[in-house]
């Protein structure tokens, strides 16, 4: 009967003591990790590759013979309807709910509409925290690989350094404009 009454308090005690450290827990997750995470559910929409194409001509022209652009028209009707094949072969919805069909800039660069502005985008510290995405590998990946039935590998130099899918990178001087007039008048 007593050690009965033992075992219960020894129980209550390490219950206790469990609830305080959840909540101490609780309280230090509060205070770090925890409100980060949150930050990152922050979405922007898709503005459609037409809109960056008014600052990005160089670029825009490239892709546009690319792979990537026809990534749409390479389905078959049925296959257009077809959860399974939509979202490695489209980008997303504006916000205007227009579809964009392919793989597009921002598929790749991140949805554009809060980092699109030139003040925004000259910076690119700025630009990032509204979005803009610099992609390496990883984001490659997420449609480069074994889910897709027409996986051929992946290795990222020789498929970034394939034209038939990868947009020209202009040269820093060619993609300011700034810069090519101070180069004109040197
Ligand atoms: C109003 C003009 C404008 C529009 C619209 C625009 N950009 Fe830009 N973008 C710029 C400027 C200016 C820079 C900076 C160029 C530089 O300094 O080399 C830039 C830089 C970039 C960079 C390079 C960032 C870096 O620092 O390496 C990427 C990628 C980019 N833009 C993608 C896009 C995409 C994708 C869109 C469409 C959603 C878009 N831009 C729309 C003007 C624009
Ligand atoms: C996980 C992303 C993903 C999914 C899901 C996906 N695809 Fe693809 N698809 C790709 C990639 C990436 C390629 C480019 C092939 C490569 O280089 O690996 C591609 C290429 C293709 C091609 C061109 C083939 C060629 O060799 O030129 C067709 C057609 C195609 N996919 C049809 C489909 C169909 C149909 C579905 C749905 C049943 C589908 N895809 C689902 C990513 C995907
Ligand atoms: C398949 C993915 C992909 C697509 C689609 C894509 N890009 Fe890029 N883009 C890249 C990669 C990768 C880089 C190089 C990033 C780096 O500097 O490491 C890049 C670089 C850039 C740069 C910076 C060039 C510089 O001078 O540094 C600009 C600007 C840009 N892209 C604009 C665009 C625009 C506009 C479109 C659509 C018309 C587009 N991109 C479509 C992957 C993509
Ligand atoms: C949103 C999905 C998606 C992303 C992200 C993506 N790709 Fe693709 N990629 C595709 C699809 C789909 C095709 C096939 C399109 C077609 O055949 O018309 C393709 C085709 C290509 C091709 C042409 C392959 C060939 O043999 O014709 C290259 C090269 C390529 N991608 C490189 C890249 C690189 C490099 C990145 C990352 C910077 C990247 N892709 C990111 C979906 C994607």
């Amino acid at each position: 009967m007593k050690e009965n009454q033992m075992t219960k308090r020894i129980t209550y005690l390490l219950i206790s003591g469990l609830i305080t450290l959840t909540l101490l827990a609780a309280v230090a997750l509060a205070e770090g990790e925890a409100a980060p995470e949150k930050k990152e559910e922050v979405t922007h929409d898709f503005v459609g590759a037409k809109k960056c194409k008014i600052c990005h001509k160089e670029e825009f022209a490239s892709w546009e013979q690319t792979s990537h652009a026809k990534a749409w028209t390479v389905l078959k009707p049925e296959e257009q309807k077809n959860e399974e094949c939509i979202g490695c072969h489209s980008t997303g919805t504006t916000a205007k709910d227009v579809f964009l069909e392919g793989v597009q800039c921002e598929a790749c660069h991140g949805a554009g509409a809060d980092y699109k502005k030139k003040k925004i985008m000259k910076d690119t510290e700025k630009a990032m925290a509204a979005g803009l995405v610099i992609p390496d590998s990883t984001l490659c990946l997420t449609c480069h690989n074994d889910k897709s039935p027409n996986f051929e590998g992946f290795d990222f130099k020789k498929y970034m350094a394939n034209p038939k899918g990868m947009h020209v990178i202009p040269t820093a001087e060619e993609a300011k404009p700034e810069a090519a007039t101070e180069k004109k008048e040197s």
